[in-house]
């Protein structure tokens, strides 16, 4: 199948190498120049597991990246469009870009094509952009519309689109129907994992994807809510983390008797600093308005999101707690990505916790595997920067945890304690086991869990200071 992809953003770039993976021929199309030379260049702008073995697996042989729109349209039956859609200051999705999409594809159809949605966008969406492409003088023998939301993870994007849970078509025309089941057929008949380079599958993979077919608008529907009853899962969690502080229960045991219950089920129960990036913040507050202007309110998404953002407000509340005032003091921060595994920081918790944490007049030495970058273009000299998690440890009156990094939980606990000027450590991610941080004669807290406080550790070891 031939297919073009409109936006090389997150959602554009893996979905095109993943159409690669499938057998498909793919232009990834773009305005921005500087963008397409990299992409031409064969260099990967993200970070992203498996994403940079795709791109060199496929470029130039069956991926391409071209700035014609009209060009790479009329080569294509299905057309992708994967642009942004960001937040407007009201909560609602900016759909401007994809009306601008719409209106160029108007003039640059030249037979039969399907338009699929990719971006997240409200209900309805695939409607307006029928009617776009009528208005703007496509015919409409000579297209259809679908909705095909994404459910990809940022890090595990890859993974998360070869390997499914399920896929969402949302259309009712047969022909539309046959060119999804033809771009997908790799997937739901399971013929891709029998090839022998396909890439490893998750651990929690089941076997093909079910493929559920639907209206446009329930797809649509479906993307939002998935994303909301998500983000609420973790509201949720937090929420009952903040309760066990309170009475001196522990979160992980909790989550565990919790998460068993296989009508509940153990993933997105992770407690801390709150959600963020670049989908649940901006999908929770989409998703409010489009139920607003049709009438529903939907108190609930605000309440996880009123939890959400109070994480970061108790998390600060913390370490004034342990280190009273923070004017002066130096801070190690250890994470600064809004999750594991990205170089995004978009809606990071983190960084809206450095700010806080630079605004009260503390000095901040951060350090994260992937995302410095990005956050030295947000505070420049404000934040030193080092280059690995120890050297962030050195000389810091205490170090916070604010990303769920694997590599921070295996760090030699002993060797942190010695760095410090205070054996403090903060965990807005609960990456420690509470024992062991003890035992490395470390004050430690983290959230949803008792502490292990100072009195009691000095009452354990008299000679304390680092
Ligand atoms: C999310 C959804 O998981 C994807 O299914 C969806 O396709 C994507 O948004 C999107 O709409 O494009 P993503 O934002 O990449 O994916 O990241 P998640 O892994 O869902 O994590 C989101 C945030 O929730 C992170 O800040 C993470 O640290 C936090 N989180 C996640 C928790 O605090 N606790 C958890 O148990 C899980």
């Amino acid at each position: 199948m031939k297919i073009a992809v409109i936006g090389s953003g997150y959602v554009g770039l893996v979905a095109a190498a993943c159409f690669c993976e499938l057998g498909h021929d793919v232009t990834c199309v773009d305005n921005d120049a500087g963008k397409l030379k990299l992409l031409r260049e064969g260099q990967v702008p993200i970070h992203e597991e498996f994403l940079p073995e795709l791109i060199a697996r496929h470029h130039r042989t069956r991926l391409h990246f071209s700035g014609n729109l009209a060009e790479v349209v009329h080569a294509s039956t299905a057309v992708f469009i994967a642009v942004g859609t960001p937040s407007k200051e009201n909560g609602e999705a900016d759909l401007s870009y994809v009306e601008s999409v719409a209106r160029e594809l108007s003039q640059a159809i030249n037979g039969y094509k399907v338009i699929i949605t990719k971006s997240t966008v409200p209900v309805y969406t695939s409607k307006w952009i029928r009617q776009v492409l009528l208005l703007n003088g496509a015919s409409s023998n000579d297209f259809d519309v679908v909705s095909n939301p994404e459910f990809l993870r940022e890090g595990k994007a890859i993974t998360d689109f070869l390997f499914p849970d399920r896929i969402v078509i949302g259309v009712t025309e047969e022909r539309a129907v046959r060119v999804m089941d033809e771009i997908y057929a790799p997937l739901s008949t399971g013929a891709y994992y029998l090839a022998a380079d396909s890439i490893p599958a998750p651990t929690h993979f089941k076997g093909p994807a079910q493929v559920i077919y639907t209206s446009a608008a329930s797809a649509e529907l479906i993307k939002h809510a998935a994303n909301a009853f998500l983000a609420m899962k973790i509201s949720f969690i937090n929420a009952v983390a903040n309760l066990c502080e309170a009475v001196n229960a522990d979160i992980e045991d909790v989550c565990k008797g919790l998460g068993s219950d296989s009508r509940i089920g153990p993933r997105f129960l992770r407690a801390g600093i709150g959600y963020g990036g670049s989908c649940f913040p901006k999908d929770v507050a989409a998703f409010r308005s489009v139920a607003r202007n049709y009438g529903c309110e939907f108190g609930l998404l605000e309440e996880v999101e009123r939890i959400n953002s109070g994480q970061r407000a108790r998390f600060m509340r913390k370490v004034r707690s342990a280190l009273w005032t923070l004017k002066g003091k130096k801070l190690g921060v250890l994470g600064i990505s809004y999750k594991c595994g990205t170089d995004d920081v978009r809606e990071s918790p983190a960084v809206s916790i450095i700010h806080e944490l630079l605004a009260e007049g503390a000095e901040v030495k951060a350090f994260d595997p992937a995302a410095t970058g990005r956050a030295r273009q947000i505070f420049g000299s404000q934040v030193t920067f080092a280059n690995d998690a120890y050297e962030v440890a050195d000389n810091s009156d205490a170090l916070l945890i604010l990303t769920d990094w694997e590599e921070f939980s295996e760090l030699d606990l002993n060797v942190i304690r010695e760095k410090l000027n205070y054996p403090i450590v903060i965990d807005g991610r609960n990456l420690y086991n509470r024992q062991k941080m003890s035992k490395a004669g470390l004050v430690y807290h983290s959230i949803g869990r008792p502490s292990v406080d100072l009195e009691r550790l000095a009452a354990a070891s008299p000679g304390l200071a680092c």
